[in-house]
C-alpha cells in the first residue's frame, strides 16, 4: 500500500468552495477575520500530524451582467477576505512541523514582491512552505479590481509560465544558497554568489538583485490545480502536489494525463510528482448519525446560493438557461473545469449538486470505516498519493477527519505521524534535500559556482 498524504483545506473567509454553511452553529468559521481561529485550526492540525494546511484564495467575486448579487454579502459568499500570507505568517509561531501552504496568482501579482514575500516565509518557517499557483479562475472580476484587461483561459496559463520562470530565477538564481557568509571578522555576503536578474518575458520584465536570499528550500513547494488541458500542461511541467477533484472515474483520467504529461517533461511520474485529491465527508458512529449531521449542515444554505456562487468561478449565470441544457453546450473563460467536469450532465442537476456541494466534491457520509474504505479504494483505483480534507464546519469537520478517520488510514496505508523537523518538499516529496530535484524545470535557474551539485 502506498504512503498517503494528507493535508486540511481553509480558506480566509466565512464560507468556502462557493457554500454558505457559516449559519451551521457548529461552524466557528463566522470568525475568520479572528487569530484565534487560525491558531487554533493549525494547532488542531499539527497535533494530528496532518501534513500540511492549505490557504486558498481568489481575488475576485461573483458577477451576474455586471451586477453583484445582493445574497453575495447576505450569505457572504465570495467577500469578504483576508490575506493568505498574512494569515501563514502568523501561524508561524504556533506551528513547528505543519507544512503551511498558500495560493497565489500568477495573473495579479507582481512577480518580484510575490518572490520576496514566499521566500521571506520560507526563511521565517525554516522551509515549511508551500505555493498553491493559480490562473485565477475568478479572472474577470479579478483583473477589474487591479485595472487589468481581461486574459483569456490559456493566455493566463502562458503569463503563468512567463511568471513561474522570473520567481525561478529570483529563487534560486539570485543568491547562491552559500552567498550569506554572516562572518563578523569578515563579510556578510560573497558579491561573488549575488546575481543580477535579466528576465524580458511575453509578460514580466526584470532587472534587479534579488530581495531575499536563498530560503530553506530555494523554491516553496509547487502545488497546483488545474485540470483543464492546458491546466494539465501546467502542472505535468511544474507541479510537485497536484490537486484533483471529482469522482473516482474523472480523478483517475485526470492524475493518468497528469503523470503522462510529467514524463513527457522528463520528470518521473511517481516520485516527482504527488496527486492529492480533494476531498469532503461527514463522519458519525453510525451512518444515521452522519446523514443527520449532514443534513443540519444542508439545512443552512439558503436557495438561491447556487446560482450566484456558480457564477463566481465561471462567469456563468446557469439560473438564465432551461434546466434541461447540457453543460457541454456552455463555454468559460475562467474556471474550465467548472465545465469540463460535468461532461454531459444536465444544469438542473448541477444546480441541485452545487446547491449542497458547491465547488466541493461531493461528500462521503458515513461512519469512519465507511468513509475509509471508500477513500482508500479511491486511492488504489486513482493511483492517488494523498487526500485534501474540505471541512464543511469548523473546527469540528477537522476534528472528526483527525480523531476518526486519519488513525485507520494510517494503520492501512503507512502514514507515519510526521514527527521529524524535515523540510516540507522532503516530507511530502521524499526528496534527499530540501531542493528541488534535479529534474524540475526550476533548478536550471540555480546558480552554484563551487560547490557539487546540491541534490546529489
Ligand atoms: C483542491 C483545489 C484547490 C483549489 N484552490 C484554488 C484557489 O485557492 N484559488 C483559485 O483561484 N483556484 C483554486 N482552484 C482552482 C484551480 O486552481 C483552477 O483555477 C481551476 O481548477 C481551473 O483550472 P482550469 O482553468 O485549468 O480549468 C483549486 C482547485 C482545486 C481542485
Amino acid at each position: 500500500m502506498k504512503q498517503l498524504l494528507f493535508g486540511v483545506f481553509e480558506n480566509a473567509q466565512s464560507n468556502d468552495s462557493g457554500t454558505a454553511t457559516w449559519r451551521h452553529e457548529d461552524n466557528q468559521r463566522i470568525d475568520f477575520d479572528s487569530l484565534d481561529y487560525w491558531i487554533k485550526i493549525a494547532k488542531i492540525c499539527e497535533a494530528g500530524g496532518v501534513d500540511w494546511l492549505f490557504l486558498a484564495d481568489a481575488w475576485g467575486w461573483s458577477e451576474i451582467d455586471g451586477v453583484r448579487p445582493d445574497i453575495c454579502d447576505e450569505e457572504a459568499l465570495d467577500l469578504p477576505r483576508l490575506d493568505p500570507a498574512i494569515v501563514v505568517a502568523s501561524l508561524l509561531q504556533c506551528t513547528n512541523r505543519l507544512g503551511l501552504v498558500l495560493t497565489g496568482s500568477t495573473l495579479v501579482e507582481a512577480p518580484y514582491s510575490f518572490a520576496r514575500r514566499m521566500a521571506t516565509l520560507d526563511h521565517l518557517s525554516k522551509g515549511r512552505i508551500g505555493w498553491n499557483v493559480v490562473t485565477t479562475g475568478t479572472a474577470e472580476t479579478a483583473t477589474a479590481a487591479f485595472g487589468k484587461v481581461m486574459v483569456k483561459h490559456d493566455q493566463r496559463y502562458e503569463m503563468a509560465e512567463d511568471f513561474i520562470e522570473l520567481t525561478y530565477k529570483l529563487f534560486e538564481g539570485a543568491w547562491e544558497p552559500d552567498a550569506v557568509e554572516r562572518d563578523r571578522s569578515g563579510r556578510y555576503s560573497d558579491p561573488q554568489k549575488v546575481h543580477r536578474i535579466l528576465h524580458y518575458g511575453p509578460y514580466f520584465k526584470c532587472e534587479g538583485y534579488g530581495n531575499s536570499h536563498y530560503s530553506p528550500q530555494g523554491t516553496p513547494v509547487i502545488f497546483q490545480a488545474g485540470s483543464s488541458p492546458r491546466g494539465i500542461q501546467f502542472a505535468g511541467k511544474h507541479g510537485e502536489c497536484i490537486f484533483v477533484a471529482g469522482d473516482t472515474s474523472f480523478v483517475s483520467k485526470q492524475t493518468n494525463k497528469i503523470r503522462k504529461e510529467a514524463a513527457l517533461n522528463g520528470r518521473d511520474p511517481q516520485s516527482d510528482i504527488k496527486v492529492i485529491c480533494a476531498f469532503s465527508c461527514v463522519v458519525g458512529d453510525t451512518e444515521f448519525e452522519a446523514q443527520e449531521k449532514h443534513n443540519t449542515i444542508l439545512k443552512t444554505q439558503r436557495c438561491n446560493v447556487a446560482a450566484a456562487s456558480y457564477a463566481m468561478f465561471t462567469g456563468l449565470d446557469l439560473s438564465k438557461y432551461d434546466r434541461k441544457t447540457k453543460m457541454s453546450d456552455l463555454e468559460t473563460e475562467m474556471s474550465k473545469t467548472q465545465v469540463l467536469r460535468f461532461g454531459e450532465v444536465s444544469i438542473g442537476e448541477v444546480l441541485d449538486n452545487w446547491h449542497e456541494n458547491g465547488v466541493r466534491p461531493k461528500p462521503i457520509v458515513g461512519t469512519a470505516d465507511q468513509i475509509s474504505d471508500v477513500m482508500s479504494q479511491m486511492a488504489r483505483e486513482a493511483d492517488l498519493d494523498g487526500f485534501m480534507f474540505t471541512p464543511m464546519s469548523q473546527p469540528s469537520s477537522t476534528i472528526d477527519f483527525i480523531d476518526k478517520i486519519l488513525p485507520i488510514m494510517r494503520s492501512r496505508h503507512v502514514n507515519k505521524k510526521n514527527v521529524c523537523d524535515q523540510f516540507l518538499r522532503q516530507r511530502l516529496l521524499g526528496t534527499k534535500t530540501p531542493y528541488l530535484s534535479a529534474s524540475h524545470p526550476g533548478v536550471k535557474y540555480r546558480v552554484q559556482r563551487h560547490k557539487k551539485p546540491l541534490n546529489s
